[in-house]
């Protein structure tokens, strides 16, 4: 009896910790720039690892996810950012930039400059000056997800909801975040999540641009995917079908209306063609 009582309180406390504990942050992609290393032991790479722990202390301190820094001195300078997503709490975000460094450090062992993405999280650094500047080297992550049916619509209601969040997270976003997200219905069945995210430090202008720049990305990753993502150093962007964000996470979740139908679009352009054709 007693060890059946014992095995009782044991599942208990099993059972709560294992609800209390926050989701674990979760791996997306790296990129280690070649073009320039270091050798090992020097001073760049004593400041790689003051600025990384750097970052890790100030998780907490950080007002909208986002947080710069350097270390050392010139020649040996490293610059240095963390952005959390914009909906994930202040645990989470710890606990995935305290991720993202180890998982950073491991991966890019001689590289003066480096990014790694995670779902909830960007750590990255660099010799050269990365604030406030729209950085897009290569990030992208090519869509490995299912193929969609009814592509030819389903990338048209892509684009516009990418569109719609474009603007609210460069122009409109006051929380300070740059981030958006938003859904939109596909089917009866299927609804398009989607969010986008600059870091914090680009200009209005800069933002708008970045995101442009990863939207356009779309069509060569992921064609007619249920789900992608475009991972930049200055921003990011990713869909799903669903709900990969927490909903109530920021207020910024957005209802995007349907675009119109392909097919009234189809026909005004055919009879301004047919218009062209009969006046000439
Ligand atoms: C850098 O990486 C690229 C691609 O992974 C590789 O083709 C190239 O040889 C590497 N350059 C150096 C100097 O290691
Ligand atoms: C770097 O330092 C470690 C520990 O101090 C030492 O074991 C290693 O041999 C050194 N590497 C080089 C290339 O000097
Ligand atoms: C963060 O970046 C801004 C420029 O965007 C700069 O003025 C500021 O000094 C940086 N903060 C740190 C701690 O380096
Ligand atoms: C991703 O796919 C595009 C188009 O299929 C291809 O050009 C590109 O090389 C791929 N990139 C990676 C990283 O696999
Ligand atoms: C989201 O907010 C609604 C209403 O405020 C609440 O009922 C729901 O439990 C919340 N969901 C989560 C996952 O926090
Ligand atoms: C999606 O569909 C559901 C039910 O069919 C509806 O309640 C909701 O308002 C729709 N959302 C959008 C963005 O149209
Ligand atoms: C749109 O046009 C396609 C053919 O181009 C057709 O199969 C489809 O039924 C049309 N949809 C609507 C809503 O009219």
């Amino acid at each position: 009896m007693a060890s059946l009582n014992t095995y009782l309180i044991f599942m208990l406390l099993f059972t709560l910790l294992s609800f209390s504990s926050e989701a674990t942050p979760t791996y997306s992609a790296h990129y280690c720039d070649n073009s320039t290393s270091f050798t090992p032991n020097s001073t760049y790479q004593a400041n790689i690892k003051t600025l990384l722990s750097s970052l890790s202390s100030n998780t907490r301190s950080s007002k909208n996810g986002f947080y710069n820094t350097t270390a050392g001195q010139d020649p040996n300078l490293v610059y240095g950012t963390f952005l959390c997503r914009g909906d994930v709490s202040a645990n989470l975000c710890q606990h995935c930039v305290a991720n993202a460094i180890n998982e950073i450090a491991q991966r890019c062992r001689m590289e003066k400059t480096g990014v790694i993405w995670y779902d909830e999280c960007t750590v990255q650094y660099s010799d050269q000056n990365i604030f406030s500047i729209s950085r897009q080297v290569p990030g992208m992550d090519n869509s490995t997800s299912a193929s969609i049916t009814d592509k030819d619509r389903f990338n048209q209601l892509l684009v516009s909801v990418m569109k719609i969040l474009e603007n609210r997270a460069a122009y409109e976003d006051k929380s300070g975040k740059r981030f958006a997200a938003g859904e939109a219905n596909f089917t009866s069945s299927q609804t398009l999540y989607s969010l986008v995210q600059c870091t914090p430090d680009l200009t209005n202008e800069l933002c708008f641009r970045c995101l442009q720049s990863a939207i356009a990305t779309l069509p060569m990753c992921c064609d007619g995917k249920q789900g992608g993502r475009v991972l930049l150093p200055s921003c990011n962007i990713r869909y799903e079908m669903f709900p990969f964000y927490n909903l109530n996470g920021t207020g910024s979740t957005v209802l995007v209306p349907s675009p119109s139908s392909p097919n009234s679009t189809k026909a005004i352009l055919c009879s301004v063609v047919l218009l062209f054709v009969v006046r000439a």
